[in-house]
């Protein structure tokens, strides 16, 4: 089913046109990367969505309402926005408390959060004293209070050290995997959202270039894509995969482990073999590291 729809929606700021009929749709059960560079328009989509704008043009559809005029819709969105501001001198606890009592949510919401994020050590600590990426943290957090079915993070590593962004990104895995929410994640950092996102959305100055569930872009832009397996006996295993006319090459990276690059609309052929050998193979793993190359070709195929 369809979470979100734009419909040819355009969006002015007085000689800006921040979004410039754009169409695209985001559907159920996804996490979705919105990606493009500074100024495409993503914060403003995602603001869209919230209902805190309104179209200039064309409509906004979430759950088949539309936002602007049915704030309800709120409700059911957790959203951390890109540029959060925090009571400095409240303790965690007491930051998330007051939200969750503006809801009328119970402490047992503010625990679960705390926990979700990793902040149940911290819950007596000042906003001012943490670090960027414990900050971010109380910004997931408070995201996720009321149970929201969809999670709107604006770029959520902006402004973190690898070793917080890494982090962020692991907490918003776990998140994922635990409470089965939807997301729509922006960032001009294409390949951090790789592991996270099955679906995409490509912006550029206001205009949508493409969007779709990942698995049909690589296909659609003939992105190599590449296949991490550990296996008990590789030998076997390669020797297998060799054999098939998708698998364009093998390579051993070490005493267990392959990369496998395949022909991407073989996709599925190739998903179904590794389960017919899955006796041999201890675990596999979709690895390309190019969302940057999709990124490339989406953009360089517009004129
Ligand atoms: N309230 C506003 N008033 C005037 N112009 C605005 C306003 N909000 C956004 N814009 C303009 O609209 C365009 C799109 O902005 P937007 O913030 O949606 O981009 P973005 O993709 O989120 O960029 P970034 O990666 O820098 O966050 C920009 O040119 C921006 O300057
Ligand atoms: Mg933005």
């Amino acid at each position: 089913m369809t979470m979100i729809e734009f419909r040819e929606v355009s969006k002015r700021f007085g000689k800006v046109e921040a979004l410039k009929n754009a169409s695209f749709e985001i559907p159920e059960n996804t996490v979705t990367a919105f990606l493009g560079p500074n100024g495409a328009g993503k914060t403003t989509s995602m603001k869209l969505i919230m209902g805190f704008l309104k179209p200039s043009k064309g409509a906004v559809l979430v759950w088949g309402e539309e936002p602007w005029r049915n704030e309800s819709i709120r409700s059911r969105i957790g959203y951390l926005p890109e540029k959060p501001v925090y009571p400095m001198d409240l303790t965690v606890e007491d930051f998330l408390s007051h939200l969750a009592g503006l809801r009328r949510l119970g402490r047992a919401d503010v625990e679960r959060v705390s926990r979700l994020v990793g902040l149940e050590k911290l819950m007596d600590r000042k906003i001012r004293s943490l670090s960027r990426g414990y900050l971010q943290r109380v910004g997931i957090a408070q995201s996720l209070l009321g149970e929201p079915e969809l999670l709107i993070l604006d770029e959520p590593t902006a402004n973190l050290d690898p070793a917080a962004r890494r982090e962020i990104l692991d907490v918003l895995k776990v998140l994922h995997k635990e409470l089965k929410v939807s997301m729509i994640i922006s960032s001009h950092i294409i390949p951090e959202l790789q592991e996270l996102s099955n679906y995409a959305i490509f912006i550029d100055k206001g205009t949508v270039l493409d969007y779709g569930y990942l698995n049909d872009l690589w296909r659609k832009y003939s992105v190599e894509t590449v296949f991490t397996i550990e296996a008990t006996d590789i030998e076997t295993v390669a020797k297998q995969l060799i054999e098939k006319p998708f698998v364009h090459a093998i390579k051993r990276v070490s005493s267990g482990t392959l990369e496998v690059s395949i022909d991407p609309s073989h996709f599925k052929v190739f998903e179904a073999l590794l389960t017919e050998i899955n006796h041999k193979i201890r675990r596999y793993e979709f690895k390309t590291a190019n969302l940057g190359d999709l990124y490339e070709k989406i953009v360089k195929s517009k004129p």
